[in-house]
């Protein structure tokens, strides 16, 4: 009997980013990479306040929240779903001798089973290197969107990163996979179309490509209004270290209320 197709699903993502060779991945680009000149410049734009209660989800081995802490923040918390990701964070944070930083290991679609998030408030939510696009399904997508826009207070800014399925280069290839979909003969481990898995010296990578609108509407239906929005090489010329670890994103910011 053949054995049975099953979608990509948060577990799967969980267990891919808990994989040696992510876990190596993200752990040189926390040790050797460090906060993009982009980051920096919307993090400090948006976020200018050293003493704002800051929350990093998706935090990987620390590679933003470190950066953070580097640039002044002093009261940071980053977390994820990925415990071998996490364990790596709290031992770059130590081997630099680090306070006043924690991480935790929480799930952004489930963070209310997370205790010491539970009644907390946080002056702005950071989701970057598009993880928030690395959970599969937009309802769950938008269940984290509005698990993070509950544990902040209102004004609080929002920052995120996505791939553009409507970048021009890619314009053909996504017209293929549209027909792909309409024949039903699509990778069936997908959930939507502008999903993609595939597989690299990296390991397997699940990440779902918005386009514009579906950003708007996913804002609007979880609280947030959008602010800002440009492309990583809009904000800054990245160095090349930057543009080997990652392809170009869009950097997207919102606000509560
Ligand atoms: C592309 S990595 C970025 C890691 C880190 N922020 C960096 O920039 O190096 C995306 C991260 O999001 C995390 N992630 C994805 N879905 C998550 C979820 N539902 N809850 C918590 N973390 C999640 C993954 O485990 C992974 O560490």
């Amino acid at each position: 009997m053949a054995a049975e197709i099953t979608k990509v699903d948060g577990a799967t993502v969980r267990d891919d980013f808990n994989a040696i060779n992510a876990v190596l991945h993200y752990t040189r680009a926390a040790h050797f990479i460090g906060l993009w000149k982009s980051e920096r410049e919307l993090i400090t734009r948006y976020l200018p306040d050293r003493n704002a209660r800051l929350l990093e989800a998706g935090c990987g081995a620390g590679r933003v929240t470190v950066g953070l802490w580097h640039q002044g923040y002093r009261h940071l918390t980053g977390f994820d779903f990925a415990a071998e990701l996490v364990e790596q964070a709290q031992n770059l944070a130590n081997e630099q001798g680090l306070k006043d930083l924690t991480f935790l290991q929480a799930d952004a679609t489930q963070l209310s089973a997370c205790h010491i998030l539970y009644d907390k408030l946080f002056d702005g939510v950071l989701f970057m290197f598009n993880g928030l696009m690395q959970i599969p399904g937009r309802e769950s997508r938008r269940v984290a969107m509005r698990e993070l826009h509950r544990v902040c207070r209102p004004g609080a800014h929002f920052l995120f990163t996505t791939h553009d399925r409507e970048d021009p280069k890619d314009v053909k290839e996504w017209a293929k996979e549209a027909d792909r979909w309409a024949r039903g003969e699509q990778n069936p481990r997908l959930l939507e179309f502008g999903d993609r898995y595939f597989s690299d010296e990296n390991g397997n990578t699940f990440m779902h490509l918005p386009d514009r609108k579906e950003i708007f509407e996913d804002l609007a239906a979880t609280g947030w209004r959008h602010i800002h929005d440009r492309t990583r090489d809009e904000l800054a010329s990245e160095t090349p270290a930057v543009r080997n670890f990652s392809d170009n994103c869009r950097f997207w910011v919102a606000r509560k209320g």
